[in-house]
C-alpha cells in the first residue's frame, strides 16, 4: 500500500509506479477513456461541479470536495486496504490465503465475471448523459454529475483488474468496454436493463434506487472473491455506491412527498393538473424499474454460479456473516418455478439455487424504500399506498419469463396482459407527461414543482449552495 500520488497522471494507491509496463498500457487507455467521456458522457456544458473526488481509502477520510470541471476528474485506482492474513471464506478453497494472482484454471470465469460487471459501469453513464438538460436543481443536477464522474471510476476500477491481471486479452476486453454502447443496435451493452435509456429524472431516482442497488448486490459478492485484488476494488467502490443509493431513495422520497403535499392541498388523486407526478404514476415507474432489474440476477437456478461459488469466484452477500458451512455441497433451498405452469417453488440443491439467494437478499432491501415511501403518505394522512409488484410480475429472464401476471401475482393469458399491461406500466401517455414536466431548473435554492427539495445538501452545504455553474 503506498499513498496515492496525485502528481502522476492516473491517481492510484497501486503503486502504478512500479510498473512502467502496466502504467503504459494504462496511459494509454486513458485518452480513449476521456474521448469515450466527451462523446459519450453528460452532454450539458459546465464550468465546474462540487464533485466528490476519491483520494484515499483510509478510515481518516477518503474523499476530497472542491468545483472541479468534469473532464479534468481525477478518475483514479482505488484499492481498499490489504490485509496480509486474508483467507478464502467459502468453497473448494475455504480456508486458504486469498489469491493475489489469477489461477490459471479460473481465468476465463475471473475475466467475464470482471467485464460484465465493467460494462454495466460506463453504460449508466450512458443511459444518464441528456438528464443535465432538464435538472430540477443545481443539487440534483450535481448528484447526477457525481454517480457519472463515480461510475466512470468503476470503469477504471474494473480496467485496472483487465490491464494488470488478464494480459492481451484483458487489454482488449479493455477497449471493448468502450466500444459497447447503451442501446446501440449492433454493439449493445450485455445486460438488458442497461440498454435501456433513462429519459426523465423519476426514471433516474429509480434506476439508481432499483438497478444500482442490484450493483451493490453484485458487488457484495465479488467482494468476497478469493482473488483478492478483485475483492479489495470491490470494497472500495461499495463506498461511493451507497451515495447512489442515497440519490436513489430520497430522490424518490422527495417526489412522493411533493405529490403527497399537492394531494393534500388541493384535496385531490388527480394532481397532473398541479404540476406534481400522481401516485399510480409513481407505482407504475416501481413495477417497470423493479422488475426488470429483477431480471438482473439471472435465471432461478445456475450451474455457473454454483461453479463460481465452490471454486471461490463469487461469494454470497456477506458471506461470512452466514452460519453454515459455506460450502453448501449437501444443502437444498426452495426457489421460484413454474410448476405445471403455475406461479410456485421448487426444491434444488443450494448451490445451483445462489442466484435466488442473492435475489430474495436485493428484494427485502428494496422493500425498504417502499416502507419509507408508504410513511411519507401515511404522515401526510393519505390512505394510498405503494408496493413492490410481485416477482412473476413483467420478467423477461427465468421461471416466469414465459408467463405474465400482474403485479398482485396471478397469471394472465397474453391477450389479458396485452390489454391490461398499460395499467401497470409506464405507457407513452404517461411519459410523455412526466416528460413534460422535466423543465430546467438552474437557480440556486430553486427546485422544479414536482418534486420537495431534500433535507441536507452535500458534504454539509446548504441547499442553496452553488453546486454546479454552467457556461
Ligand atoms: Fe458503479
Ligand atoms: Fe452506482
Amino acid at each position: 500500500m503506498t499513498t496515492p500520488d496525485y502528481a502522476e497522471k492516473i491517481p492510484n494507491n497501486v503503486s502504478l509506479n512500479e510498473d512502467r509496463r502496466l502504467q503504459r498500457a494504462l496511459e494509454s487507455w486513458q485518452p480513449n477513456f476521456l474521448s469515450w467521456w466527451e462523446s459519450m458522457g453528460p452532454t450539458l456544458p459546465t464550468q465546474d461541479v462540487y464533485l466528490r473526488t476519491a483520494v484515499n481509502v483510509g478510515r481518516e477520510g477518503w474523499a476530497q470536495f472542491g468545483h472541479v470541471p468534469m473532464r479534468d476528474y481525477r478518475w483514479g485506482i482505488f484499492l481498499a486496504e490489504r490485509d496480509g492474513d486474508r483467507r478464502i471464506a467459502f468453497g473448494a478453497h475455504k480456508g486458504e490465503p486469498a489469491w493475489q494472482k489469477v489461477p490459471g484454471e479460473y481465468r476465463a470465469e475471473l475475466q467475464r465475471l470482471i467485464v460484465i460487471q465493467g460494462d454495466t459501469e460506463p453504460a449508466s453513464v450512458e443511459q444518464q448523459r441528456n438528464l443535465g438538460a432538464t435538472a430540477p436543481s443545481l443539487y440534483d443536477l450535481r448528484n447526477l454529475f457525481q454517480v457519472n464522474v463515480e461510475e466512470g471510476r468503476h470503469l477504471w476500477a474494473m480496467v485496472y483488474l483487465l490491464h494488470a491481471y488478464f494480459g492481451r486479452e484483458g487489454r482488449e476486453e479493455a477497449e471493448e468496454l468502450l466500444h459497447r454502447n447503451s442501446g446501440s443496435e449492433d454493439s449493445p451493452r450485455i445486460l438488458g436493463a442497461f440498454n435501456e435509456e433513462t429519459p426523465d429524472w423519476l426514471s433516474f431516482y429509480m434506476f439508481t434506487y432499483f438497478t444500482d442497488r442490484d450493483g451493490k448486490y453484485q458487488l457484495g459478492t465479488l467482494k468476497e472473491s478469493a482473488f483478492d485484488p478483485l475483492s479489495r476494488t470491490c470494497e472500495f467502490m461499495l463506498k461511493e455506491e451507497a451515495h447512489h443509493m442515497m440519490v436513489g431513495t430520497t430522490g424518490v422520497d422527495r417526489v412522493v412527498e411533493r405529490t403527497a403535499q399537492v394531494m393534500v392541498e388541493n384535496d385531490t388523486d388527480d394532481v397532473a393538473a398541479h404540476g406534481a407526478i400522481p401516485l399510480p404514476v409513481i407505482q407504475k415507474y416501481i413495477n417497470f424499474h423493479y422488475s426488470v432489474s429483477l431480471d438482473l440476477f439471472g435465471g432461478e437456478t445456475s450451474t455457473n454460479v454454483a461453479n463460481y461459488y465452490t471454486a471461490g469466484l463469487k461469494g454470497r452477500w456477506l458471506e461470512e456473516r452466514r452460519k453454515d458451512d459455506h460450502l453448501l455441497a449437501s444443502d437444498a433451498m426452495m426457489v421460484d418455478a413454474l410448476t405445471d405452469g403455475e406461479i410456485a417453488q421448487t426444491e434444488v440443491a443450494a448451490l445451483i439455487g445462489l442466484n435466488t439467494d442473492l435475489r430474495r437478499e436485493y428484494i427485502a432491501d428494496c422493500a425498504g424504500g417502499v416502507k419509507r415511501w408508504n410513511r411519507i403518505l401515511e404522515q401526510a394522512g393519505l390512505p394510498q399506498r405503494l408496493y413492490l409488484p410481485h416477482i412473476a410480475f413483467n420478467r423477461r429472464v427465468g421461471a416466469f419469463a414465459p408467463i405474465e401476471a400482474s403485479p398482485a401475482g396471478e397469471r394472465l393469458s397474453a391477450g389479458e396482459w396485452e390489454a391490461r399491461k398499460g395499467q401497470w406500466l409506464p405507457t407513452d401517455t404517461d411519459k410523455t407527461f412526466v416528460r413534460s414536466l422535466m423543465q430546467p431548473v438552474y437557480q440556486r435554492g430553486k427546485i422544479a414543482a414536482w418534486i420537495a427539495p431534500p433535507r441536507n445538501g452535500i458534504n454539509g452545504q446548504p441547499f442553496d449552495y452553488d453546486y454546479v455553474h454552467l457556461i
